[in-house]
């Protein structure tokens, strides 16, 4: 009894270790479990049969994968090396799209201004296939493939190419910009949720906002539209806004 007992209350301790930080989901079965069979642009020509139905393989190659490294400076996914430049064995064709990015017009408190760049570093894999532009099944030397996100499910996650109407992305949030918008937390000393560390650890890339900062690709935190954390009451949103 003693023994089972200690199992019960070591399974709560762990379950409350994962609500806290979130970290109890996978891929597998997720939109991103691609394959699942309504992803028929994964099971079909072009893609070969050794490919077909993989999960990683649309976006992650083990080996001679597409794009090595992203410029430290930029953050555009080349076949440079780079210093301080990383490339999660990236094989999705990238997309060339200009876009309408977020603009400041609408600054709640007329106070902070993020500086809003083009889309950047890991953004730019997302939109890879979130933009509509480019065949989800186009990777490397498979380049012919035709279903894009913009038709994909009825376009449902297709984010086009005018993100002014997205939560802005690709800026740098810092201790200085807190100190200017005191609506929000200053991330170098702010806990995440996410997982034991600060929102600037645990949410943002090389000091920037991205897309990973609200979601995750593997759906790590097992939360409905592979958010990082949960957003039931805007938990998400109240991460880094003070309001
Ligand atoms: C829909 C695209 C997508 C799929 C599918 C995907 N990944 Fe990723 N993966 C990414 C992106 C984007 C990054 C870089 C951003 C980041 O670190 O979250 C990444 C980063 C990684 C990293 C380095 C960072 C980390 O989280 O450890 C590993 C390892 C990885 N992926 C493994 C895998 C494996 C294994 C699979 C299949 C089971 C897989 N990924 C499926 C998009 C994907
Ligand atoms: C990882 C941190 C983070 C998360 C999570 C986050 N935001 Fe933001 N958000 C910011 C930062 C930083 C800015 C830029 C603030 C500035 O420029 O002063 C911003 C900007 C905004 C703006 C534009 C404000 C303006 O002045 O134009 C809105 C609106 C907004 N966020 C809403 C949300 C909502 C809703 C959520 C939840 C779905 C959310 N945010 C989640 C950090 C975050
Ligand atoms: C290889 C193409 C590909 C890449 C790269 C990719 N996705 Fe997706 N994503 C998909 C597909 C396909 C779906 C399912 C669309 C649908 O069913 O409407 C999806 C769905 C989603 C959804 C919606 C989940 C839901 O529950 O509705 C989110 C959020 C998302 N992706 C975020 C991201 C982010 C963030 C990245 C980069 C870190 C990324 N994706 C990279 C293909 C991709
Ligand atoms: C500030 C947080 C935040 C950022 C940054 C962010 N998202 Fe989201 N995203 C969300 C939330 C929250 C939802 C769920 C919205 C809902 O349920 O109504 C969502 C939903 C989605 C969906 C599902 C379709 C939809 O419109 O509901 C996709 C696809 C998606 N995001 C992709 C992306 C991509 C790609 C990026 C980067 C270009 C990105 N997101 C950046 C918070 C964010």
């Amino acid at each position: 009894m003693r023994f089972k007992s200690f199992f019960i209350a070591s399974s709560i301790v762990l379950g409350l270790t994962q609500l806290c930080y979130g970290q109890a989901g996978t891929i597998v079965g997720s939109k991103h479990d691609f394959s699942l069979a309504n992803n028929t642009w994964n099971f079909s020509t072009p893609v070969t049969a050794q490919l077909q139905g993989q999960i990683c393989r649309p976006c992650h190659a083990p080996h001679n994968s597409n794009i090595r490294d992203v410029a430290a400076i930029g953050g555009g996914y080349s076949n440079t090396p780079g210093a301080g430049s990383f490339g999660p064995l990236w094989d999705h064709t990238l997309s060339t799209q200009t876009y309408n990015i977020y603009s400041q017009g609408y600054n709640f408190w007329k106070e902070g201004a993020a500086t809003v760049g083009n889309p950047d570093g890991s953004s730019k894999l997302c939109l890879s296939c979130h933009d509509g532009t480019v065949a989800l099944a186009n990777f490397r030397t498979f380049a012919t493939a035709t279903t894009k996100m913009s038709t994909f499910n009825g376009g449902a996650s297709n984010l086009g190419t005018d993100l002014s109407t997205s939560h802005p992305i690709s800026f740098t949030y810092n201790t200085a910009l807190a100190t200017t918008d005191h609506k929000i937390w200053d991330p170098s000393s702010t806990p995440s949720g996410v997982h034991s560390g600060t929102i600037d650890a645990d949410m943002l890339e090389n000091g920037k906002l991205q897309c990973i900062s609200c979601h995750d690709a593997h759906n790590g935190a097992g939360v409905n539209r592979l958010l990082i954390k949960s957003n039931v009451g805007s938990a998400l949103c109240f991460t880094c806004h003070k309001l």
